[in-house]
């Protein structure tokens, strides 16, 4: 059934306050709730109406009198009094039987929630729309030592515990926890000087892994205090691990939720990689008090309001406490990989929808990371200073409120006195503008020419022109920049912008910072994009030549041009040179562009890509690459040794990134023996993962393998890896087949998430692999969709995309993606989650 932006209505009922009292039980929960309604004053309706969903309901009753509601789809109706009320029911629900993890559900013997977006109707009857805030009381009764909820503790005693949020809250965001828990402790003094406990809970045994994740909550305390002006707002801050859990984590009010993946982290068990994402997503979760919490949206088609926000906070975050060139390059590398794939195949869709099925399926790269393009480039358009003033009243004039985009549109038009008219389309068209770009000198005046286009997308042929800010320097011959980063604000489909008084041809460098989320189409010779690398000013726009070199390189490969290869090995090499370059950004700009770029490109420029020749070409060019720089390997490898004592910060990392970049090239001299080396002696995850991977590449890693399980069997974050890796580099022909192995293996537990994704997310990244010729990884995977849909309908519906790019390969391929598309949206009683994905992907 689909819901329409357009049919919004105000709730009929809003609620003064929310008593909720649980009588836990892993099969026979009994939730008892005494809710105060109000006839809303701005609503035409007076219908009552509460959600419900796999709830077997008890009793209920009105102002103390026993009623019998009117059961229908999706929850009940009851006539009430044309006066505030209260409602009280009880309901028995099954925490043990629910599969979906969504809800009250349990995890490893543990009790705990999901509510966002349509959970808490899993949990009793309410308007669970996030319209309606109220404060909450809870009681929770049960054996567990541990009992959380939301808010403040109120009072506790042996099986029971009383919480209190006083700050009025959609159902969304409530949170309970109950199990066998212990806590790393710390506190938090806010700058108004109010002390903060801060805990974080975990499983026993896991009490090693929490010091990484509380200094991330500190730090993003502050910082949201420093940058944002933000102070926390309770007596307490939770986070609680949990091993089962559909996504990364999540901001219930005063008890975040996360997925132990997301927070738990040590040395010897995480990589830089994962201390990076966690920190961010802590960060995140952390930042969403206000940019959620204190303001939420009035509806689901507002998700980006906050999720867009916020992630663009996280991103700052990252950017201000590790490199921020660095951090800019990964988060542009994740936007293309995941939202350009996205905008530009039959899921794209709008940052503020229109309508939706279902709205878990919207929790994607484009309302989250192109939400936060969205906000950058505000930023950018009116300045620093503006925008903090803007933020500023966008937190006075909405806090409390169930606000819109169009709320936060208008506080910056307000706050900056610009007309934002034309930049709201970014919000309502879906799809990538195109930017094409020439350029001209004649008599000292250098003119680029700029044209954009963006293409149609799934129910949107028609596209307006965006107003763009492009960010722009010029260089001129010598390499010295002659005009420092301008913005330049595009708003026509064509528009042409003139710079003076230059004596010779400078060279342009375009969208500097990734200035807009847009696709740069620009004619370019290898020499200057070596040129570029070699000396522009603006680091993104430096990794982004070397970036566009490699991949002219692997394009010609692959269609039979001539490989400016040469031009692009002398360039990598001066850069490796370099010493005054970050280890990290030498490693960024050595990483080759992934074999899923490759694709989207020759599918945009309507050459059929071949994923084995993509496959082919990658593993042409490393070698290449080994060869041209094996003088240079020894010196360079040695000198990103880490000798300190292992930090997960930026330096240390920026080294072990180089390292293993050259160790990959290495591995092509020697098959494996420095890899090997590193491998036996590494005493971090980091290096023990990136020789691993080594030794898988060069089909050498069954000894490490086997003893990578040994050490580390009974950790299942790092068995997720163990798992994960061998799919990643098993060989095109093999990777299935090693995918269905791993399924069969004693720890395949395919209800775990994070196993699942293990297994199939890696098959899905792994391009040759997933896509070999013979189709046994479609049908592989499509098997275990339907096996997964009726278990878990969200996680099943999400890893769906890994067909989204159907249309972009031969048609045997097609044929066989379209098959199994067709099997999984026939299968009975399959998921509106999955069938709304499903039909998306095959219609759009
Ligand atoms: N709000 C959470 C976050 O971004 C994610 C919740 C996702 N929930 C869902 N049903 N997809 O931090
Ligand atoms: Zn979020």
């Amino acid at each position: 059934q689909k819901i329409f932006l357009a049919d919004y209505t105000p709730p009929a009922y809003l609620i003064e306050s929310v008593e909720l009292t649980f009588k836990l039980a892993p099969t026979t929960t009994r939730v008892m709730s005494k809710i105060r309604f109000t006839p809303n004053p701005n609503a035409a309706s007076k219908e009552f109406f509460l959600h419900g969903e796999q709830l077997n309901l008890i009793s209920a009753s009105i102002d103390g009198s026993t009623v019998t509601p009117e059961p229908v789809e999706g929850g009940l109706k009851c006539d009430v009094p044309n006066a505030p009320f209260t409602w009280e029911a009880e309901v028995e629900i099954n925490p043990e039987a629910n599969t979906a993890l969504e809800g009250l559900y349990m995890s490893g013997g543990m009790y705990c929630t999901q509510c966002e977006a349509e959970g808490f109707r899993r949990i009793t009857y309410y308007p669970d729309r996030p319209d309606v805030m109220a404060p909450f009381k809870v009681r929770i009764e049960g054996n567990d030592p541990v009992l959380l909820s939301n808010g403040n503790p109120v009072a506790s005693g042996e099986g029971w515990a009383e919480w209190h949020d006083p700050w009025p809250k959609p159902a969304y965001l409530f949170a309970l926890v109950a199990g066998d828990l212990i806590a790393r402790d710390d506190s938090f003094t806010t700058m108004s000087g109010k002390e903060v406990a801060l805990k974080l809970w975990v499983r026993p045994g896991d009490e090693g892994k929490t010091a990484f994740g509380m200094q991330a909550l500190k730090d993003s305390m502050k910082w949201d205090e420093e940058v944002y002006g933000r102070e926390y707002d309770l007596d307490i801050f939770q986070i609680v691990a949990v091993s089962d859990f559909n996504m990364g984590a999540m901001e219930n009010k005063g008890l975040n939720i996360f997925n132990t993946s997301a927070v738990l982290a040590s040395p010897e068990t995480s990589t830089d990689a994962n201390f990076e994402r966690i920190e961010a997503i802590i960060a995140h979760e952390y930042f969403h008090n206000w940019t959620g919490n204190r303001i939420t949206c009035r509806d689901w088609f507002q998700l980006s309001l906050k999720e867009g926000l916020t992630v663009f906070r996280d991103q700052q975050f990252s950017g201000d406490i590790r490199s921020e060139a660095v951090c800019r390059i990964n988060d542009v590398i994740a936007l293309r990989g995941r939202q350009f794939r996205e905008d530009n195949g039959p899921l794209a869709h709008q940052v503020q929808p229109d309508s939706f099925v279902e709205i878990n399926n919207f929790y994607t790269a484009t309302i989250y990371e192109k939400g936060a393009e969205l906000i950058r480039m505000m930023k950018t358009l009116v300045g620093h200073d503006a925008y903090y003033k803007a933020l500023d009243l966008y937190f006075s004039r909405h806090d409390g409120d169930a606000a819109t985009i169009e709320d936060w549109v208008r506080v910056f038009e307000e706050s900056t006195g610009r007309d934002l008219t034309q930049f709201r389309r970014w919000y309502k068209q879906a799809g990538t503008p195109r930017l094409k770009v020439d350029d001209d000198f004649k008599d000292g005046t250098y003119t680029l020419r700029f044209k954009q286009e963006t293409p149609p997308t799934p129910e949107q042929d028609e596209k307006l022109p965006q107003h763009i800010p492009i960010a722009v320097g010029l260089l001129n011959p010598n390499g010295d920049e002659v005009l420092p980063t301008q913005i330049l604000e595009m708003t026509d489909a064509e528009q042409s912008f003139a710079f003076e008084g230059h004596s010779a041809k400078p060279t342009p460098s375009i969208l500097r910072h990734f200035s807009a989320p847009v696709i740069l189409e620009r004619e370019s010779s290898a020499e200057e994009r070596a040129f570029l690398l070699a000396h522009d000013t603006d680091p993104f726009n430096k990794w982004e030549a070397g970036r566009a070199l490699a991949k002219d390189v692997l394009i010609a490969m692959i269609t039979g041009e001539d490989a400016p290869t040469a031009a692009y090995l002398d360039a990598v090499a001066a850069m490796l040179r370099d010493d005054n370059l970050d280890p990290a950004f030498r490693a960024l700009a050595l990483h080759l562009p992934a074999q899923d770029d490759i694709a989207q490109t020759l599918a945009d420029g309507s050459v059929t890509p071949d994923p084995l020749a993509i496959y082919n070409a990658h593993q042409t060019l490393r070698q290449q690459m080994a060869e041209h720089l094996q003088d240079l390997l020894p010196r360079l490898s040695a000198e990103m040794d880490v000798s300190e004592p292992f930090e997960p910060n930026a330096e240390q990392a920026g080294k072990r990134a180089l390292g293993l970049e050259l160790l990959k090239v290495t591995t092509r001299l020697d098959s494996g023996a420095a890899a090997q080396a590193l491998y036996d002696r590494a005493d971090n995850m980091t290096l023990r993962m990136g020789a691993l991977g080594c030794l898988l590449e060069a089909r050498k890693g069954d000894a490490a393998l086997a003893d990578f399980r040994t050490r580390f069997e009974g950790d299942a974050l790092v068995m997720d890896k163990w798992f994960a890796m061998q799919v990643a580099h098993a060989a095109p022909e093999q990777a299935a087949d090693m995918a269905e192995r791993l399924t069969n293996d004693s720890d395949f537990n395919w209800k775990n998430p994070n196993r699942f994704r293990a297994v199939f997310g890696a098959l899905m990244m792994n391009q040759a692999g997933f896509h070999e010729a013979t189709g046994k990884g479609y049908a592989l995977f499509a098997d275990w969709l339907i096996k997964l849909d009726p278990v878990n309908a969200q996680i099943t519906a999400r890893m769906s995309t890994g067909f989204e790019t159907w249309k972009r390969w031969d048609a045997d391929r097609q044929a066989m993606m379209k098959t199994q598309l067709e099997r999984i949206a026939a299968t009975r009683d399959l998921s509106s989650d999955t069938q709304e994905m499903v039909g998306r992907i095959l219609n759009g």
